[in-house]
């Protein structure tokens, strides 16, 4: 671990603790997830749940191990053989009221460039429904996550890139999410 990178989350944990007590729950993220799409006119979005590793549903997701996302999808563009997925992970926190804002987590840089064709997506990604499992696997960064609020909204996006053309497909989960292990001590 790039140690300028910790020292920085550390902070950023630390800061982030105890804040945001005060910030409404976006979206209705403490009954349930909230995704949408970005405008686009390639795909549509039927469904998404999220499941825990044993394929039960969660909720409020636990952010320690692996997060499988089901998306019920169709597609309607030319068939893609080069796709590029960025994920990125923010989290919901200010003072009060107007000041609540999503604030990117530095970590998942990680999680960037990565291809979408052995993340769940079949390549050639052809037209028609599809039914996608996204596994995003936080097991390596449970000592970060450890630092993050727990029981707090975070957002996922997932960012699609076609290479070959440039399309874009941006999807957005907003979930609320535990980051402690309740075996561990509990923080101040
Ligand atoms: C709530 O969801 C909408 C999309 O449904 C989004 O545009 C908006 O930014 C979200 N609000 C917050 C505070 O995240
Ligand atoms: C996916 O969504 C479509 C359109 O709502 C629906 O007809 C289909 O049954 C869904 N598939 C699954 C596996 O849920």
């Amino acid at each position: 671990m790039n140690k300028i990178l910790l020292v920085f989350l550390l902070v950023l944990g630390f800061c982030s603790h105890g804040l945001g007590d005060s910030c409404p729950w976006p979206n209705g993220t403490d009954k349930a997830l909230h995704w949408w799409l970005d405008p686009n006119n390639l795909v549509t979005i039927h469904d998404v749940q999220l499941y825990d590793a044993n394929g039960n549903p969660e909720y409020p997701v636990n952010l320690l191990g692996q997060l499988y996302m089901t998306i019920n999808l169709t597609y309607t563009g030319p068939a893609i053989t080069n796709f590029r997925l960025d994920e990125d992970i923010a989290e919901w926190g200010g003072f009060s009221g107007d000041d609540c804002k999503w604030s990117d987590l530095p970590t998942f840089g990680l999680l960037s460039n990565l291809d979408a064709c052995a993340q769940g997506f079949h390549c050639p990604f052809e037209p028609g429904n599809h039914i996608l499992q996204l596994e995003t696997d936080f097991t390596n960064y449970d000592v970060i996550i450890n630092l993050l609020k727990n029981d707090t909204p975070y957002e996922l996006t997932y960012d699609l890139t076609n290479k070959d053309t440039g399309d874009k497909i941006v999807i957005h989960a907003q979930a609320r999410c535990i980051t402690q292990n309740p075996t561990s001590a509990p923080k101040h």
